[in-house]
């Protein structure tokens, strides 16, 4: 225990600055893009969640009661190793009565107990309580955690990190740079406005009206001259569906959700909520300028620009080197199972919100609206007539190999997330898949199927769900259960 690193955050907000630094140093950092080492690494983590004024520079110099981990302006970058045990220490520090958290490590493969899921895998943290997460990350990559109900107001309010598992690159980068994408709903004085609304969850979900990359509106964000610069594209955001490009520099794309995969000349990717992209680049010479636009809008919309500045570091051709893969079971395609899920709209909501009214489900009204807009195998969450929680979508045998086949009736698209596993997605109905990758989320678009396969080896209940967070919170959630 004494050459454990822990880093301790949070508490003092009047001695921000000296905290901030402290963190920094021990690895928990500012989304201020910086040059990552692997020693960076920590091995503990103190978080306290609570609500802290802080003013981002896309608030335009107004504070927000924010919902956060630590002191301090922005997010937190955790980053640990890959093989190293981990433990975090949270505290629930909220000011609001009842409102408990837990937190997911979204796209870990970890022990069920150690998910997160209120009710479902422990009993939440209450304000005033601590709780303690424990895990031994076996995947390298890009990724982040949050909390696990009424997740349309905490992403709303700012509550998630990044957590990096380091220990994949084969030649290390010359720079390392965190780009978190996250709008935030904002009035024209400044003021949030309500985080969802019928309309928004009835539809693409509610968007934000200030679109932000680490909290800034087009930030400019230096990088070294002629580098191999590595990109970690995190999108948080509730609703938001980018399709990402670069311009100014040869890019390829190396991960997809933390998952390696074989570099592939980056044109453009659709990239829906909760997904993570990894990009590797090369920038160009002192006084060059890469872009990064999302193209899905009518004009393209510049989301930041990377300035490069100093001594070239490398005169060789660009060629992006491939990350260390991942260690998965490989699923046997030739005797697996095959199971479908449909992702529907329901007309049903007034009959699911009479009777989750009167079961007294202690699954919560946190973590739930009131309004059933979307079910999964025509099934809303909660479902009716369960006084803890529905049964489950499917039951897994663990060390089975299965064929999802996720079918999207609607007219929205859907990011769809597994807790627990990574899909290894096989083919969709509408387009072309490349590279071929794995994922703990994978976006149908509206009408689209899409075929994933995997090996349900991780034994427990897991979350199956949309996250665009107000459909998962009026219905789009599920969860199939491995024994
Ligand atoms: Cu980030 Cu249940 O998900
Ligand atoms: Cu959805």
């Amino acid at each position: 225990m004494l050459t454990r690193r822990r880093i301790v955050i949070g508490g003092i907000a009047t001695a921000s600055g000296l905290l901030c630094k402290t963190a920094t140093d021990a690895g928990v950092d500012q989304l201020a893009p910086r040059v990552m080492r692997a020693s960076d690494a920590v091995s503990a983590a103190d978080l306290e969640v609570a609500e802290r004024l802080t003013a981002l520079p896309c608030f335009d110099g107004r504070a927000l009661p924010l919902w956060t981990f630590q002191d301090g302006p922005q997010l937190p970058v955790v980053r640990v190793k890959a093989g190293a045990p981990f433990e975090a220490t949270i505290k629930n520090s909220l000011p609001r009565v009842g409102e408990h958290i837990t937190i997911h490590w979204h796209g870990l493969r970890i022990a069920n107990g150690q998910d997160g899921v209120a009710f479902m895998t422990q009993e939440p943290i209450q304000p005033g309580g601590r709780g303690t997460y424990t895990f031994t990350p076996r995947d390298t990559g890009t990724y982040f955690f949050h909390t696990h109900c009424n997740s349309v107001e905490h992403f709303g309010r700012g509550l998630f990190g990044v957590l990096i598992v380091e220990g994949d690159e084969t030649e290390p980068s010359d720079a390392d740079i965190v780009l978190v994408m996250k709008d935030w709903r904002l009035s024209a004085e400044r003021d949030f406005l309500p985080f969802t609304t019928d309309d928004g969850a009835a539809k693409a979900g509610t968007a934000g009206t200030v679109r932000a990359i680490n909290g800034a509106t087009r930030p400019t964000i230096d990088v070294p001259a002629s580098a191999n610069v590595r990109l970690r594209l995190l999108n948080v955001d509730p609703t938001r569906i980018s399709e990402v490009g670069i311009e100014g520099a040869i890019a390829s794309i190396i991960a997809v959700d933390g998952n390696p995969c074989r570099p592939m000349p980056l044109t453009s990717w659709r990239f829906g909520p909760a997904s993570r992209l990894d990009i590797m680049l090369r920038s160009p010479k002192a006084g060059g300028v890469v872009r990064l636009l999302d193209y899905f809008a009518r004009e393209p919309v510049v989301l930041a620009e990377l300035s490069a500045a100093g001594a070239p570091r490398r005169r060789d051709r660009f060629a992006a080197t491939p990350l260390k893969s991942h260690v998965f079971a490989k699923a046997d395609l030739a005797n697996a199972e095959r199971l479908t899920a449909t992702f529907s709209a329901t007309a049903t909501g007034a009959a699911v919100v009479a009777n989750s009214d009167q079961s007294g489900l202690p699954i919560g009204a946190l973590c739930l609206s009131k309004r059933s807009f979307w079910a999964i195998n025509k099934q809303a969450w909660p479902s009716a007539d369960h006084k803890l929680l529905g049964p489950p979508l499917f039951k897994l045998a663990l060390g089975r190999s299965y064929i999802f086949e996720l079918q999207n009736l609607t007219s929205q698209p859907h990011p769809i997330h597994i807790h627990g596993h990574t899909f290894e997605i096989l083919s969709s109905s509408l387009r072309k898949l490349f590279p071929r990758h794995r994922a703990d989320t994978v976006l149908l678009l509206p009408k689209e199927r899409i075929e994933v396969a995997l090996v349900a080896d991780n034994p427990g209940k897991w979350m199956f769900h949309c996250h665009i967070l107000e459909h998962q919170e009026t219905g789009m959630m599920g969860h199939i259960e491995v024994a």
